[in-house]
């Protein structure tokens, strides 16, 4: 396996990802894992992340001593790189310019980590500090405008250095750039299949569970679906799903859901209608993260009465999950290094109930929930569903939320996901929603003044929701997105198309 210690960086459980999809087994640690510990679980190449902090930070996290003694490969990635010049002897300093988004390379060694690169590579750079000096016995394999030691190499091959984030999609050759990593330099053998992973998973449930009822949380997605079938195979009519109807769904979604759920014979499935309760918490407030809070514990209140009910009555003993691994990322929670970003609140729920909880996916990613999901015989419509966010419609409405704003925000996203799927493009991009706007602006209709909303259409491309790009949707489709929306859905006069990436931007807006 391949291990990688984690600093805090934002990708770096995109690098683990990564590397599975490259067919080998990977392993995030702590930054602080001793040495010892790490040679104990044999591992062919170690990474080092990246992270929010500086090397001169008061607090700048550190790896052990004798890391770089172990005899295995190591690759430092932008905050890493930072960390061997500095800990090798090298120089480090806060860049005059800081380097963020794309930037082009110029590669002076294309042997081992850079082979089958090109002289010049687009990659992605996310950085303030640099290397300004490298460590002895190192040397420069790769340098920028900006940056003058973009990557470098210690003379044995041993311990390589890369400013730029080959784990994101936006560094062209990425994924090569790893694949040199951990099997022309690490000597990795390919053991990540997912064909195994549902027996794997299977047996997993079983020797957990045992017989015993479980209860789980469904929200419709594909995460908690897949999660609740498998438990299905392992104890059938012992599970018990919940679904809290929030009253902040898209428009027909909380009868979609039913219906596939009683189509796939789930046979206690239990919808609790908690419009009321969400929309009367959240009367009044705007701030985006007091939303997500509300919107979390109103959700904790809701799910609590309706479990313990249950818990009488069926005797339910464990508490299923879909949290996957971006969730846990994302919340901050595997370590204290990491900025916080939004509160998914998924992550935190019911720990506070009595039951055992069991999160039977939660090392997967998305792309990898799907394939299990495939595998699982779901249907494509629960499959290919877009990810939805647990606040759903919360925030995907600036300003207060209430009932007249959610349905004028329902119609103009069923406009929009209905022209999507009529032109073949829902299945192409990863994730595509109307948003509405505080704003209210002046338009002519008929031969009368109209000040109405503005709705913005947001679609991404993506492959795991961490990093995104807008989707190029031709403008015929958006003009005809755009011309049903004013007309259609009453209240809305101007219709604007977002086109920033993620980062700097998040998909959501709140
Ligand atoms: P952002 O907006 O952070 O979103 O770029 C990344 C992905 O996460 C989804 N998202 C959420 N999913 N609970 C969820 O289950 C949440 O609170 C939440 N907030 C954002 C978002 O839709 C995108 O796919």
């Amino acid at each position: 396996m391949i291990i990688v210690l984690n600093f805090g960086g934002q990708y770096t459980h995109l690098i683990a990802r990564r590397l599975r999809e490259l067919g080998s087994c990977a392993e995030i640690l702590p930054f602080n894992t001793p040495a010892a510990e790490i040679i104990k679980l044999k591992p062919r190449g170690i990474i080092l992340s990246g992270s929010p902090s500086s090397v001169y930070d008061k607090h700048a996290p550190f790896p052990t001593e004798g890391i770089f003694n172990l005899d295995i490969p190591i690759l430092g990635i932008c905050y890493g790189q930072q960390l061997i010049a500095k800990l090798l002897g090298g120089e480090v300093k806060s860049g005059k310019l800081k380097e963020f988004g794309r930037e082009k390379i110029m590669v002076s060694d294309k042997i081992s980590l850079f082979k089958g690169c090109n002289k010049k590579e687009v990659v992605w750079f996310s950085h303030g500090d640099t290397v300004t000096k490298l460590p002895k016995g190192f040397k420069r394999i790769a340098k920028s405008k900006t940056c003058r030691v973009a990557a470098f190499v210690s003379n044995n091959n041993q311990i390589f250095g890369i400013q730029f984030h080959p784990e994101v999609t936006h560094t062209i050759h990425g994924l090569r750039i790893l694949k040199n990593f951990i099997y022309n330099i690490c000597k990795e053998k390919k053991s990540w299949r997912i064909s195994d992973l549902r027996k794997r998973l299977i047996t997993e449930i079983k020797s957990k569970v045992m017989k015993d009822p479980v209860l789980v949380g469904v929200s419709g997605g594909v995460d908690s679906f897949v999660t609740a079938t498998l438990l299905k195979v392992v104890i059938g009519k012992k599970l018990y799903c919940i679904f809290v109807d929030n009253g902040l769904m898209r428009k027909n979604e909380p009868e979609e859901i039913g219906n596939i759920f009683k189509k796939m014979k789930f046979q206690n499935f239990m919808v609790v209608d908690a419009k009321k309760e969400f929309l009367d918490a959240l009367k009044g407030i705007t701030n985006p993260e007091r939303k997500r809070r509300i919107i979390g514990h109103t959700f904790i209140r809701v799910f609590e009465k309706k479990a313990k009910e249950l818990e009488k009555q069926a005797k339910i003993k464990f508490l299923a999950q879909g949290t996957i691994y971006p969730d846990r990322i994302e919340s901050a929670q595997p370590s204290k290094n990491a900025a916080k970003i939004k509160s998914h609140h998924n992550i935190t729920l019911p720990r506070k109930l009595k039951f055992q909880i069991i999160e039977p996916i939660q090392e997967l990613y998305k792309d990898e929930v799907r394939r299990l999901g495939k595998e699982l015989g779901l249907p494509n419509s629960i499959i290919g569903r877009h990810p939805f966010p647990g606040p759903g419609l919360a925030v995907r409405i600036l300003g207060e939320i209430t009932e007249e704003r959610l349905n004028i925000l329902r119609e103009a996203d069923y406009v929009f996901i209905s022209e999507l799927k009529k032109a073949n493009l829902y299945d192409k991009i990863w994730q595509a929603f109307a948003v509405l706007l505080t704003l209210k602006t002046v338009g002519v209709m008929g031969d009368a003044r109209t000040y109405e909303y503005i709705i913005s259409l947001r679609a991404v491309t993506s492959k795991d929701g961490m990093t995104a790009d807008w989707a190029r949707i031709p403008s015929k489709v958006l003009e005809k997105i755009s011309n049903r929306i004013v007309n259609e859905v009453k209240g809305v006069n101007r219709v604007v198309y977002d086109i920033s990436q993620k980062p700097p931007a998040t998909i959501e807006y709140e």
